[in-house]
């Protein structure tokens, strides 16, 4: 296991920092190749009980930029990134090996608090999930006030700052108080970045964020997601290649619980290594 130092910093109140707020979509490149690493998968094992679902990942995910894992039904992606913010040990029987190594600190170890850890790295799901009896705002206040946020212009600030980061907020700022769930699918899926956000998580994780989207609610997602690199570090499970190719910086191609390759997504689009990579994302399986 690596070793503790710093560990303490992960049990710090969710930081309050500014979230960016909108612009037009940049269409520079960062500088990923010397972006610092963000989070270090290493030899990282998941089972359901006594099946292997992941077989030993190793994996560098670069701060501030979009990595996209991608690969056919049941190959592992959305437990790769159950691992990646503890969720996966949720599930009754199943387990974790290896490491997933978070600025220095391994996630898993045993002095790490997974709550702490779920602050520090979002999730977004498929199929969005807002708390079904929840206003729009208390959707994005639940998780402060479960931290012992109590004041109220600060929870205020900080629902706005993550509706403006989500791009929801010019069309939710008059019907705050509205349930949740009345809002559009894409507008839902925004709600439930917008949740996230509040946390002001350092890494996000998003699977198939918009597969349940029609194309215009979709882009929009897309759009937000490059603005947010900015501020995070994010990670999209996606089954849309050309949703790949035009949001991540990176991409994972992953088969059969492995790591088949991984690279920049220019290099795994068009010029891959592994015959099976080619093979699958020029639609041939999967
Ligand atoms: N709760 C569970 N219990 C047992 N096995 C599971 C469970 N969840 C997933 N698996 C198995 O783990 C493997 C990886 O599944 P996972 O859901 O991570 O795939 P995926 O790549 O996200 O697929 P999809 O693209 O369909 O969402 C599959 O073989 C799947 O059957
Ligand atoms: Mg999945």
């Amino acid at each position: 296991m690596e070793s503790l130092r710093g560990a303490e910093e992960l049990s710090s109140a969710p930081r309050l920092s500014k979230i960016s707020q909108p612009t037009a979509i940049e269409h520079e490149t960062v500088t990923k190749d010397i972006s610092p690493v963000k989070f270090s998968i290493r030899n990282l094992e998941a089972w359901f009980g006594t099946k292997r679902a992941l077989k030993g990942i190793n994996l560098d995910i670069k701060t501030n930029t979009i990595t996209a894992f991608i690969g056919p039904s049941g190959c592992g992606k959305t437990t790769l990134i159950r691992c990646l913010n503890r969720m996966h040990e949720m599930t009754p029987d199943a387990s974790a090996k290896g490491q997933a190594i978070l600025d220095g600190i391994d996630i898993y170890d045993d002095k790490v608090d997974p709550v702490t850890i779920k602050r520090r790295i979002g999730m977004v799901f498929q199929k969005s999930n807002p708390f079904p009896t929840m206003s729009i705002y208390d959707n994005v206040a639940a998780g402060l006030k479960l931290n012992g946020i109590r004041n109220k212009e600060l929870i205020d600030d900080i629902v706005k700052d993550s509706l403006e980061g989500a791009a929801l907020w010019d069309e939710v700022k008059n019907e705050l108080n509205k349930p949740g769930i009345g809002l559009s699918g894409g507008q839902q899926q925004r709600l439930c970045i917008a949740r996230a956000l509040a946390m002001q998580p350092e890494v996000l994780l998003m699977d198939e964020p918009t597969s349940a989207l029609d194309p215009i609610a979709s882009s929009k997602i897309e759009e937000l997601v490059h603005r947010m690199k900015r501020d995070l570090t994010i990670v999209i499970v996606t089954h849309n290649m050309q949703q790949a190719a035009r949001v991540s910086d990176y991409a994972a191609f992953m088969y059969l619980g492995e790591l088949i390759e991984f690279g920049n997504t220019k290099q795994i689009f068009e010029n891959p290594r592994m015959e099976l990579t080619e093979r699958y994302i020029s639609g041939k399986f999967g």
